[in-house]
């Protein structure tokens, strides 16, 4: 049932906190990182010297993220792909590559199908899933497994959070094997992502700003979204969520190409959603981003911050604020995704769009 709310995608944003909570637990025991299912040796995992992440959609984002985490942790170089793209090229797998395969349903076609091409080239599988027992984890080599519990609104919110935690783990358990990280070290950063229920807790108080926004910008042609570092993919995601619910163009771009090409669709009113980094964590990339706001604003652009808590510089150039507790740099699209779901889920509610059952869209989508 949706809980008393309008749309069950509203109940799945705020049954983020308890989402994350879930995923985390029962893989840290002991001062070690455990995965739920495992079919190769420690030693196999010691030996991984590659890393790919193949998913599609919001699961990809999710690697997008996990990226900047898993090769700061482990050293290893790590590529993320679209599922769809990986097999039609010839990547470059043997024995030593992980390809971590990420995935809710744990039966979307086109990650089914860059598993078993992995797989045939004698890369090693890691999934990541939502679904007890689905195809993608019955055909991998080890599993981990995100208990998001089941997800109803066709645009994923909780899934995507526990995935971002879940990826982490992977890192973190990856850091592990390969001595890149003491166990003080991993527990630390365990310790962080167990701080997260509660931070994304005190973001939820951020809904109503959010809603009343959505509902003020819900006629615009446009919406572009900027970050930079993990941001970046938190602006793609948040652009995803609302072509697929508003059927509204969106564009997430990262900032530091604004001035490539982007720049030139600012034109008078247009929102654009800005993800700031931390102005203590990522001082310099967070006066470069201060920097492209002004720039946009100067062009008429209706600036909409996503900021941390009590960053003042930020503040004479958004038009609207919404701020996110402070959290380690890495951690951040946990906190800072959460206001995008909110946005596009009231902007498709105030165009008199089906927010749970988008047009053209399936849950799962079981062809190519
Ligand atoms: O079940 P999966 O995680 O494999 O699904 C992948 C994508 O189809 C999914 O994330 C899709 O992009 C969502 N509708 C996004 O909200």
């Amino acid at each position: 049932e949706k809980g008393g709310h309008e749309y069950f995608m509203l109940k799945e944003i705020e049954e983020q906190p308890e989402a994350l909570a879930n995923t985390l637990r029962g893989h840290f025991e002991s001062g070690r990182i455990i995965l739920d299912e495992q079919r190769i040796s420690d030693q196999d995992l010691r030996d991984v010297d590659k890393v790919f992440v193949v998913a599609c959609g919001s699961a990809y984002h999710s690697g997008l993220v996990a990226k900047y985490a898993i090769e700061h942790w482990t050293r290893l170089p790590v590529e993320v792909e679209l599922a769809s793209e990986f097999r039609y090229r010839d990547p470059v797998l043997d024995r030593d590559t992980l390809v971590v395969a990420v995935s809710q349903s744990g039966e979307t076609a086109d990650t089914l199908e860059a598993v078993r091409h992995a797989r045939e080239q004698k890369a090693r599988v890691l999934a990541v899933c939502n679904t007890n027992g689905a195809q993608i984890p019955r055909e991998s080599d080890a599993v981990l497994y995100t208990h998001a519990g089941p997800e109803i609104g066709v645009a994923s919110t909780k899934a995507f959070l526990a995935q971002i935690a879940a990826n982490y783990l992977v890192g973190l358990a990856l850091a592990q094997a390969r001595g890149t990280k003491y166990p003080d070290e991993v527990a630390r950063e365990y310790a962080e992502l167990e701080a997260m229920p509660a931070a994304v807790q005190k973001v939820l108080s951020t809904v109503e700003q959010v809603r009343d926004l959505g509902r003020r910008i819900a006629d615009s042609k446009a919406i572009l979204f900027l970050g930079r570092h993990v941001g970046f993919p938190v602006a793609l995601e948040g652009a995803l969520k609302l072509k697929e619910l508003a059927y509204m163009h969106a564009e997430g771009f990262a900032a530091g190409e604004l001035k490539h090409g982007p720049i030139a669709l600012i034109e008078e009113g247009l929102p654009v959603v800005v993800v700031m980094p931390s102005p203590k964590g990522r001082a310099v990339l967070h006066s470069k981003l201060v920097s492209n706001i002004s720039e946009i604003q100067a062009r008429g652009a209706r600036t909409i911050v996503i900021a941390e808590e009590g960053d003042e510089t930020v503040r004479p150039f958004a038009d609207e604020l919404i701020e996110v507790p402070a959290v380690p740099t890495l951690l951040q699209p946990l906190v800072s995704t959460v206001p995008l779901q909110v946005l596009a889920a009231e902007i498709a509610r105030a165009r008199g769009y089906d927010v749970d059952k988008p047009r053209n869209l399936a849950k799962s989508v079981t062809v190519e």
